[in-house]
């Protein structure tokens, strides 16, 4: 049984993410979910979070506001992506599941302080995790592993030509966390990009039985349309899932131990992580680099779990 908590930005492949996590009581114990603004501001990440713990009947988890912008940078958002709301797509009432009083910062102080062998899952931007490791060093060697929908290499950048969102968003919190120490892994757009929803696979989630499946189709109906144009393929990538794919079934993953830092000063290149492959520096290796992933494994696994929910 993993202890995590989740810090994310829904977002409908946050939103899958969560899904599959809450689907998942046997293995994933969630301490609480952190909302911080990034595909959209606050307000939105924060009702979306809220809406998906109530669609799941996962009311029993605890949700808490994170931050309202990154460290330094302006916030850049990607309603052009996820719709004005960040969860475009399916008529899901309005919430009313509680948002904790403590701020998302301190929750995760104090859960670092207090429990051990915790895992911090990021789907979003690192500002809470930054803030974090900032107020309170201490929490850095008390992380069991910290699992990030972060970065790119070989892909390039999504936002930018050469940054992925996330990274973009908040790249003075990537430079601290990628210099913290903390046990990371990364899953970058290279693995990713490898596990697309086609077509096909999008009606397997419109044909189940339960409420979540077909709404889960909805939302990735809604938010396919940017990759699709992009990249010309048969569905989107499914980003965030990956993170909690690879804490259920690391098998389906190849990594490898690498050094990654990321570009903060140049507004050509800002966020693009720089993975130093090779071993041409002497940088150490700092995280696991996921690189590649199994698709149908990680769809049959997708598939099973939402089938639980109701
Ligand atoms: C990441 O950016 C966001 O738009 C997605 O939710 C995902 O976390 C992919 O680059
Ligand atoms: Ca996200």
């Amino acid at each position: 049984m993993r202890k995590i908590i989740i810090d994310t930005d829904p977002g409908q492949d946050d939103a899958l993410a969560l899904l599959l996590a809450l689907a998942s009581p046997d293995e994933l114990d969630i301490l609480g979910i952190v909302a911080v603004a990034g595909n959209v501001p606050l307000h939105h990440t924060l009702n979306n979070a809220r809406k998906i713990v109530e669609l799941s009947g996962r009311t029993d988890i605890k949700i808490y506001a994170g931050s309202d912008r990154p460290l330094r940078q302006t916030l850049v958002t990607a309603e052009h992506v996820h719709g004005a709301t960040g969860l475009d797509g399916p008529d899901l009432p309005e919430p009313t599941h509680p948002v904790e009083t403590q701020h998302g910062v301190d929750f995760i102080i104090d859960t670092l302080r207090n429990v051990t062998d915790v895992t911090l899952v990021t789907l979003g931007p690192l500002t809470d995790i930054a803030k974090a490791f900032q107020q309170a060093p201490d929490i850095i060697s008390k992380i069991r592993e910290m699992v990030m929908m972060l970065g790119a290499w070989r892909e390039l950048g999504n936002v930018t030509p050469t940054a992925e969102f996330n990274a973009y968003v908040d790249p003075e919190a990537v430079d601290i966390v990628l210099n913290s120490g903390a046990n990371l892994t990364l899953l970058p757009l290279d693995a990713t990009h490898k596990v697309q929803s086609t077509q096909d696979r999008l009606q397997v989630l419109r044909d189940m039985a339960n409420r979540t499946g077909p709404q889960a189709a909805i939302m990735l109906k809604a938010s396919e349309a940017f990759d699709i144009k992009k990249f010309g393929w048969d569905g989107a990538p499914l980003h965030d899932p990956c993170t909690i794919a690879y804490l259920l079934k690391p098998e389906l993953f190849t990594g490898r131990a690498v050094n990654v830092s990321v570009e903060t000063q140049s507004q050509l290149t800002l966020g693009m992580t720089v993975v130093d492959w090779y071993r041409a520096t002497d940088r150490w290796p700092n995280a696991n680099f996921i690189h590649d992933a199994e698709a149908v494994g990680f769809y049959d696994l997708l598939f099973e779990r939402l089938r639980r929910l109701p």
